[in-house]
């Protein structure tokens, strides 16, 4: 099986790459496992720390047609489509959002269109297609209206997944994913970035800012939750997404305030001392018009799962990553 992955070099994309390539192997779209004989890791930065003879890495623009031209032929099985510019920076720059988030999604699919092969496809939507007058628990039927660039991309692909598949051009999949905690590494340009900061820098002994009222609640998922998620995800027949190709991930509900909470009572008072509340009205503003808490019931019936406890989540990243300070 010949699989394609776009984002390859990012958070989620080198994760799934691991564990694909543990995993061995995938369903065809006759639901039939298959071996993993090849994985293009494609990301417009090289990935590094994977050394496996299935994976080929190609490094590229999304948005350059002819480079898709050469990702995607007849013998692409599977794409799992991550590479996106995040919440902030498409918000800041609005050409680029439009051109990376959704006209590359646009080509990717008419390519696949014109190949005719109908390949299986998941992609990672998001929260922030959501906004407006939001009730306290969104259910699947909710009307999407973003507040931000971005969400309106992500609902843009959405759309037309929804329309490729019911054309029979793909068999696409669309999760929409709240916002996963707690990602490694440096601050990045995503509004939700502090939600994995203000865990991640205190226990590296930095300090944190924690840009929105601690009332914010918010809707996170473990990257290992959303790793298994996005393979559940590619292993559903078709025939189980009666209600759609756009699905509302399950996700653990939550504030901030019981965040650091936990946070405290995993690393202690000193390590939650670390942060600091500082109101940034840009960013309370789009972090602010996402829900908090989803049904997601569709979602439970194909089997899809959440975290239950933070502290879990907190105790996965420590482990991971095991705090640069005592
Ligand atoms: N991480 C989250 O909390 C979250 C939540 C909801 C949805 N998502 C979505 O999941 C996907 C993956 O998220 P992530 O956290 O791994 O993001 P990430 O920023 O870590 O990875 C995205 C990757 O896309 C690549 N990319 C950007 N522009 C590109 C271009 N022009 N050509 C080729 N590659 C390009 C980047 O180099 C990066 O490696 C994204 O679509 C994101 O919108 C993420």
């Amino acid at each position: 099986m010949k699989i394609l992955v776009t984002g390859a070099a990012g958070f989620l994309g080198l994760r799934l790459i691991e564990a694909l390539l543990q995993r061995g192997s995938l369903s065809n779209r006759a639901g039939n496992a298959q071996p993993i004989t090849r994985i293009v890791a494609f990301d417009r930065v090289p990935l590094s720390g994977i050394d496996d003879p299935r994976v080929e890495v190609v490094c590229g623009d999304i948005a350059d047609p002819e480079v898709l031209n050469n990702l995607i032929d007849a013998q692409t099985d599977s794409i799992f489509h991550l590479a996106a510019v995040v919440s902030s920076q498409a918000e800041q720059d609005f050409e680029l959002g439009m051109r990376i988030n959704f006209t590359a999604t646009q080509n990717m699919l008419e390519r696949i269109r014109i190949i005719g092969s109908c390949p299986k496809w998941v992609m990672t939507s998001s929260v922030a297609v959501f906004g407006g007058q939001l009730p306290e628990q969104v259910e699947d039927q909710q009307v999407w209206a973003p507040q931000s660039s971005y969400g309106t991309q992500k609902a843009m692909n959405d759309l037309l997944l929804a329309d490729y598949s019911r054309r029979g051009f793909v068999d696409g999949r669309s999760l929409r994913m709240p916002t996963i905690v707690v990602r490694p590494g440096k601050p990045n340009m995503a509004a939700s970035s502090f939600a994995s900061g203000i865990i991640r820098e205190p226990l590296n002994g930095e300090p944190s800012v924690c840009p929105v009222p601690v009332e914010t609640r918010l809707w996170l998922m473990s990257p290992a939750q959303a790793i298994s998620n996005l393979i559940k995800g590619h292993e559903l027949p078709a025939e189980r997404l009666k209600q759609g190709r756009v699905i509302n991930m399950p996700g653990l509900s939550i504030t901030v305030e019981q965040m650091i909470d936990a946070l405290r009572r995993t690393a202690g008072d000193e390590v939650a001392g670390r942060i600091r509340l500082e109101r940034n009205p840009a960013i309370e503003r789009i972090v602010g018009s996402w829900p908090g808490s989803f049904c997601a019931t569709y979602a439970k019936s194909l089997g899809f799962t959440a975290d239950h406890d933070f502290a879990d989540v907190i105790g996965q990243f420590m482990a991971e990553y095991p705090p640069q300070v005592a």
